[in-house]
């Protein structure tokens, strides 16, 4: 399979815009700018199938075509940088390895939307990434790929990258769109959607980096190439797979979409750490339900993991072997989400704080009588009741972890310890 996103990756140093050029970097914004016009480049889009990287799948090219059109006055494009989900780290390698790939994407996004000054929001923590970013966009402006006039045509861009203090909700579109304001990311009420009301009120998209990163090559080789990737018509392109945990070769591997879990634990990132056996997968990044040894024969992809009770999110895979306590493993997530709820909504504030009590009286030895009844109520009383999808993630995770291995939290109880711990 030909790499979209991590071609020429390896030994090229893409962060310097002569290399990147030495590859035909920045053909894709020529062509898009100097021989399309922003409705043909929506419409390529939409026909490649690509869908957000970010973890809901929405189609790009749809949600770039709600912008309204006839809006006078500026529009934004914020690419979403933040990538704070535990297990996820596959944008980063975009961003520290092939910068002008996600720059010359946003050229063309924001073309087709129409902005003339688009944001990179990046993660607070990820320094590196940050000053990458900057120098990338500094080159671009030398190279007249950002300012005035762009490719001799009327069309003017500029990209500033704002960097986030580091808090997960900033990830959460609505929560990015109130941190690049200047304010605290309390994630917004929905509607009125980013497309209409986004950044300073003015017409906004959001879109991951892997999805911008996407959008060069689908106006290079057209979105017929690209839909013939992965598993149309559903789930088309390369998609970055992000594996972690108890796996011989950790790291991030850009497969066509729908590959199956299985071929990605065995085959690429070597099977489980010392030949043990696999207990448990996480397919999509923390918040996605965790799967069974059984059900890893599964296409990893937006739709086939939904028909088996989980989701695709950032495909990133966390695998666990039969050393992982999973009330630990659920303990240590809650812990998470209890800390980054941003406190808007009472479901979310206090059932994720409840959870983890629950969770850390089970995991020492304290457990009680009713106590998983009570982790399946509150987790059953986040969902759908609040603001943004932060409280359903928690809920999911829980839910998942009871559903497939409730007999181990009722060891917990009974047995008055953990079963699998050392201490
Ligand atoms: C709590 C939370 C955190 C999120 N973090 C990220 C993130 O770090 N990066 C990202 O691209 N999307 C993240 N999302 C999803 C975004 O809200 C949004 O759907 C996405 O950026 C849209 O881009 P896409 O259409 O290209 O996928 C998060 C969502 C939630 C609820
Ligand atoms: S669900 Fe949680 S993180 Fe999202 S707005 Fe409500 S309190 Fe904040």
């Amino acid at each position: 399979m030909e790499q979209i996103l991590f071609k020429h990756v390896e030994g090229s140093r893409l962060t310097d815009i002569s290399n990147y050029l030495a590859i035909g970097g920045y053909e894709s914004a020529k062509k898009a700018l100097t021989s399309m016009t922003p409705d043909q480049v929506i419409e390529e889009v939409k026909k490649s199938g690509v869908r957000g990287r970010g973890g809901a799948g929405f189609p790009a090219g749809m949600k770039w075509s709600f912008v309204p059109k006839d809006f006078k006055g500026p529009r934004y494009l914020c690419c979403n940088a933040d990538e704070s989900e535990p297990g996820t780290f596959k944008d980063r390698e975009i961003i520290e390895k092939n910068p002008h790939l996600l720059i010359e994407g946003m050229i063309i996004a924001s073309y087709a939307i129409n902005s003339e000054l688009s944001y990179i929001y990046i993660r607070g923590e990820f320094a590196k990434g940050a000053a990458i970013l900057e120098s990338a966009v500094a080159q671009a402006r030398q190279h007249g790929m950002l300012g005035e006039g762009l490719f001799g045509t009327n069309y003017r861009l500029d990209i500033i990258v704002h960097r986030g203090a580091g808090a997960y909700v900033c990830g959460e579109e609505t929560g990015l769109i109130e941190s690049i304001e200047g304010k605290r990311g309390n994630p917004r009420v929905r509607p009125p959607f980013p497309a209409v009301v986004g950044v300073f009120k003015k017409p906004t998209v959001v879109n991951n980096v892997e999805t911008l990163a996407s959008v060069p090559s689908i106006i290079k080789k057209g979105s017929q190439w690209y839909a013939s990737i992965g598993f149309p018509p559903k789930n088309t392109g390369t998609k970055l797979y992000g594996i972690s945990g108890h796996v011989k070769k950790p790291g991030v591997y850009e497969l066509p979409m729908s590959t199956s879990l299985r071929e990605i634990i065995y085959n690429y990132a070597g099977g489980i750490r010392d030949d043990k056996k696999l207990k448990g997968v996480i397919p999509g990044g923390s918040s996605t339900p965790v799967l069974l040894p059984e059900e890893i024969d599964v296409k990893m992809d937006f739709d086939s993991l939904p028909q088996i009770g989980s989701m695709l999110g950032s495909g990133a895979v966390i695998v666990m072997d039969e050393s992982t306590c999973m009330v630990k493993q659920s303990l240590i997530l809650a812990d998470f989400y209890a800390d980054e709820s941003c406190g808007q909504c009472t479901p979310c504030r206090e059932g994720t704080v409840w959870m983890k009590k629950i969770l850390d009286r089970l995991e020492h030895g304290e457990g009680r009588q009713g106590d998983i009844e009570l982790l399946e109520r509150v987790s059953n009383n986040i969902m759908g009741n609040t603001l943004c999808p932060l409280g359903d993630a928690a809920a999911m995770m829980m839910l998942g972890f009871l559903k497939k291995f409730k007999q181990e939290f009722h060891t917990h109880v009974s047995a008055k310890k953990c079963p699998l711990s050392k201490e």
